[in-house]
């Protein structure tokens, strides 16, 4: 288990609401072919503002697809992605882009944290590229590194932290620039069953503590455990779906 609790305030996003019936994320009919791969071919899905939302399925039937089209990082070949209230899947890059960085956070199987830059460096980037000033992002980023449990580690470069320490770091860096959602890409693929417990317990605390939306591509069912919804995605296609 952690040795700290969630933090009590992040920076940027106003505290909890109970995950209401609001729809946050509304996907119809999506799909994405590569050359002659059809990756997605007609997924319908609506996510709630709120809720942790576990996507699951066999290795390629389309959920990292899906996740990066939610995402506004692909552009859907056929259907419409619509994030409160905003055709995203419409917009030019640029648009995308903005979009991303204002109002989502994104975490990986491995950290992809800067190798050169210390702990504390690389969870200050969302901040900076939002054009906060050095101190107050440095400040920001202490402060939730701290509690995460993590202040011993903010001055380690990325090679010498745990893996549990790193995706613990990769995930304050998400959530430093107070996002709106989260999507998560296999966060505890390259972990063992002890440190996966803690990064989930603190990623589903901390979501839950203010009301962040989280949408998490897993292959395993103790990561699902922590989701209040799960989807399956088979051959490009949501083939179930229930409430945990
Ligand atoms: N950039 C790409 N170029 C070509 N084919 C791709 C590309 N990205 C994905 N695909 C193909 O699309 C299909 C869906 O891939 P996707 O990465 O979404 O699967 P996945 O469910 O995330 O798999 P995994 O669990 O292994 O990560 C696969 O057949 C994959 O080979
Ligand atoms: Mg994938």
């Amino acid at each position: 288990m952690n040795s700290s609790a969630p933090p009590s305030t992040l920076p940027g996003i106003p505290p909890a609401t109970s995950p209401g019936a609001t729809p946050l994320i509304t996907a119809r009919d999506l799909h994405l072919a590569f050359g002659l791969t059809e990756a997605l071919r007609g997924v319908d899905l609506t996510i709630r503002s709120g809720e942790i939302l576990a996507i699951m399925g066999p290795s390629g039937s389309g959920k990292s697809t899906l996740l990066h089209i939610l995402a506004g990082v692909l552009v859907p070949d056929r259907g419409s992605v619509v994030y409160n209230g905003q055709r995203i899947s419409t917009m030019n890059e640029a648009e995308r882009a903005r979009l991303r960085l204002a109002e989502f956070g994104f975490v990986f199987q491995f950290g992809q944290l800067l190798p050169d830059l210390s702990a504390l460096d690389n969870v200050s980037i969302p901040l900076l590229l939002g054009g906060m000033s050095r101190r107050e992002a440095l400040a920001r980023s202490e402060e939730l590194l701290g509690s995460f449990g993590l202040s011993s580690c903010k001055d380690k470069r990325p090679p010498q932290l745990s893996g549990g320490q790193a995706q613990r770091v990769a995930l304050a860096r998400a959530l430093v620039a107070g996002p709106r959602v989260l999507f998560a890409d296999e966060p505890t693929g390259s972990l063992d069953s002890l440190s996966s417990e803690q990064v989930m317990e603190m990623l589903a605390a901390t979501v839950r503590g203010f009301g962040v939306t989280l949408v998490v591509v897993t292959h395993d069912a103790r990561t699902a455990a922590y989701a209040d919804r799960e989807v399956i995605v088979r051959d490009g296609q949501i083939r179930s779906g229930f409430e945990l």
